[in-house]
């Protein structure tokens, strides 16, 4: 198996919640070490460019105000399988389909406010952590 890392952004939703701790313990529990993290507010700068990709979305301008609107905490997660591994924890996109055991599931109110961000590929991993941490 392959040691992957990933980055994983723990969304204002969830922090306003007080559920860094809970989330954090989740990947660790799944096997999953923290070797990177930061509390941020992101600029919004910071938040466009990182959605960049979605920027001809209807919902880009809702999505970077929304990602603006208080502090996130950044996290490189690393482990086997990472980014698969990363994903399965946090559920789908829209918690209103995400499976019971899921973090979208037990912290996310709706598809605007999902209380986690996870690279999807080992290309946007490397470029996202890169973006909040360097290369
Ligand atoms: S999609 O719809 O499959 O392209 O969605 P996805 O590529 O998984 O992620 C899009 C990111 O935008 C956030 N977002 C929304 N997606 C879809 N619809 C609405 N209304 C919406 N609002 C916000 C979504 O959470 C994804 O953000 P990240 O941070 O990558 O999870």
């Amino acid at each position: 198996m392959a040691i992957e890392r990933t980055l994983s952004i723990i969304k204002p939703d969830a922090v306003k919640k007080n559920v860094i701790g809970e989330i954090i313990t989740r990947f660790e529990r799944a096997g999953l070490k923290v070797v990177e993290g930061k509390l941020v507010t992101l600029s919004r700068e910071d938040a466009e460019g990182f959605y960049a990709e979605h920027k001809e979305r209807g919902f880009f301008n809702d999505l970077v105000s929304f990602m603006t609107s208080g502090p996130v905490f950044v996290q490189v997660l690393e482990g086997e399988e990472a980014i698969a591994k990363n994903r399965q924890i946090m559920g789908a996109t829209n918690p209103k389909e995400a499976a019971a055991g899921t973090l979208r599931h037990d912290y996310a109110d709706s598809i605007d406010a999902n209380a986690v961000h996870g690279s999807d590929s080992s290309t946007s991993a490397a470029r996202e952590i890169a973006y909040f941490f360097g290369g």
